[in-house]
């Protein structure tokens, strides 16, 4: 794999914790993003990075990756993950559903993690949303056997748009549970979910796993 790491490292050099992605380059090869073939989980769209770096704290022996475009956000979260100095997370600032698409090969990932994904509330905005049925192939197509898909919303209208495609496309089964590895590490697992709680708001969360 190509898949380059960052040349502008964070400046205590711990590790090459940033890699970004070329058109011509060839689809991803975990052993040679991470140096090891231990089972890789992603994230997508993980803002200040809690969740990702608990996991990573928490799970040594798994893989992680972080995808957030947002450069504010993937700078804080970057910033903590060097400072932490976790081995285990590689950081891609870049749109998550290219990356997923043109690079992750069928089967290859233990489990995504999507959690309060933009709810894009306006009608006329609806198409901007991460999930929708070609997205949701993908997740399916680069899920190994037996990977989970876990994610969160305060949103209702929109959680229910995600389990309607996912019923329709009747590729993952209903997980029933949170996944153990996420429910171990508690509650308020990422900064929205925080302040959503605080707020009081309702939050629904969605497990299926690749039978
Ligand atoms: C509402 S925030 C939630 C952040 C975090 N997951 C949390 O719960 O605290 C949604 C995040 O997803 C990121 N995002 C949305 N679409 C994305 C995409 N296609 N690729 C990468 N990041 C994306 C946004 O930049 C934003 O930071």
């Amino acid at each position: 794999m190509t898949l380059s790491p960052e040349p502008s490292r964070a400046s205590t050099g711990a590790q090459d914790v940033e890699f970004r992605i070329r058109e011509n380059e060839d689809q991803a090869r975990w052993d040679r993003l991470f140096d090891n073939e231990k089972p890789v989980e992603v994230e997508i769209g993980c803002g200040k990075g809690r969740f990702l770096i608990n996991s990573a704290m928490a799970y040594p022996e798994i893989n992680y990756i972080g995808i957030e475009r947002a450069l504010r956000y993937f700078r804080i979260m970057k910033e903590r993950v060097v400072r932490r100095d976790l081995a285990n997370v590689r950081l891609l600032r870049d749109d998550a559903v290219y990356f997923v698409e043109r690079f992750i090969p069928d089967g290859a990932v233990s489990a995504y993690h999507i959690y309060f994904p933009d709810p894009w509330p306006k009608k006329r905005h609806r198409k901007r949303r991460l999930f929708n049925t070609r997205f949701l192939e993908e997740i399916e197509r680069t899920l190994a056997a037996g990977g989970t898909l876990d994610f969160a919303t305060d949103y209702v209208e929109y959680f229910e748009e995600i389990q309607s495609l996912l019923e329709a496309s009747d590729r993952l089964d209903v997980l029933g549970e949170i996944p153990e590895r996420v429910r171990e590490l508690g509650r308020d697992l990422t900064n929205f979910e925080t302040k959503y709680t605080a707020e009081g708001r309702a939050i629904h969360r969605g497990a299926y796993v690749k039978p």
